[in-house]
């Protein structure tokens, strides 16, 4: 992407999003992906506020000329940055303010806003974090789910549970499992907001490794089961790589899903290609003597283009033994 032609790209792109008729009942998308930008840069939009995140080094001044165009080319009248060079998450920690500054580098500060998905109400915090609320990417899944989903859920890896709450506006029991108290109070938040009472037993704070083996124990069985780990987790069994491991945590996952029920597996990790991201998913099954079935195979929605990293694979568990 050469500089100059940035007024073009975003003005096609823009267009091409209003083509989709998402709005009035989705104003949350991606805006620009990355293979309209040569990879060097995405950006989100929430209603009136953009989130640009910049994958290679621009300098202050380009930042601001680029901020810039956005407000004058689009609707947006803020814009947030998330710097994300490859080297990110080594700095994450030293320099959270510099990869993601608290206040938008242009326009009116929106600590916290609301967005539309499907006219679900989302909570979003453009500042606060790299992670703004909610996975752009994942919205083909949240309503696939919000139209399959059977019986008791359970939505592990939940961050701030867009999964589980498209579940439980349909009317099921949804228990939300996360390692980290902050966004499953969020997901209550979201709860909240699309007038759901979140009941504090379905929050669970915990490790999904742990968690899974003491509700299988508990005799709790579900007829949805949804996985969706970072490729890269920490666990109680140790480090948890979704190119190496996800074949066990499947085996472990299947027993606390009922005959029948549904599993949906999902990872963005780049460098796993469909092809081996299922092969690691039968062999789960194969492990744990399960029959299966396959009914979809997903990724992210057409803001994305062709592009996303988002796999989402959906089997139903056919029986207790292998078919
Ligand atoms: C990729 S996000 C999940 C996105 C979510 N499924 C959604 O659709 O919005 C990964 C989440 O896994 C959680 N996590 C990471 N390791 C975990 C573990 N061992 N046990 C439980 N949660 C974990 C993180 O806190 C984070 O919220």
């Amino acid at each position: 992407m050469d500089f100059h032609d940035f007024p073009q790209i975003l003005e096609r792109a823009y267009a091409l999003r209003k083509s989709l008729n998402l709005e009035p009942h989705t104003t949350f998308y991606r805006l620009l992906n990355e293979s309209e930008t040569a990879g060097k840069l995405t950006l989100e939009r929430i209603g009136q506020v953009g989130v640009l995140s910049l994958y290679t080094d621009f300098s202050p001044v380009q930042e601001l000329e680029l901020a810039g165009m956005l407000v004058d080319l689009t609707p947006l009248e803020s814009v947030y940055l998330k710097r994300r060079p490859r080297e990110a998450r080594h700095r994450a920690n030293v320099e959270r303010e510099y990869l993601s500054p608290s206040e938008p580098l242009l326009g009116p500060h929106h600590p916290e806003l609301e967005a539309l998905e499907h006219g679900i109400h989302f909570r979003f915090r453009p500042g606060a974090d790299l992670s703004i609320g909610l996975f752009s990417d994942m919205r083909p899944g949240r309503r696939w789910l919000r139209e399959h989903a059977r019986g008791r859920v359970l939505n592990t890896f939940a961050y701030t549970c867009g999964l589980g709450l498209n579940a439980a506006l349909e009317g099921h029991r949804v228990k939300n499992l996360d390692a980290s108290k902050k966004v499953l109070e969020w997901g209550k938040e979201n709860y909240r907001l699309n007038a759901l009472e979140p009941h504090p037993q379905d929050f669970i704070f915990g490790d999904v490794f742990d968690w899974l083996g003491r509700l299988y124990k508990r005799g709790e069985r579900f007829e949805t089961l949804v996985l969706d780990p970072p490729s890269f987790a920490r666990g109680r069994g140790g480090v948890f790589r979704a190119e190496r491991d996800y074949a066990g945590l499947v085996q472990l996952a299947l027993k606390c899903l009922s005959q029948g029920g549904l599993l949906m597996v999902c990872t963005n990790h780049a460098g796993l290609s469909f092809q081996s991201f299922e092969k690691q998913i039968l062999e789960g099954f194969t492990r744990a003597e399960r029959g299966f079935k396959i009914l979809e195979r997903m990724g992210a929605g057409p803001d994305y283009g062709d592009g996303g990293a988002l796999k989402i694979l959906i089997l139903e568990c056919a029986s207790g033994y292998l078919d």
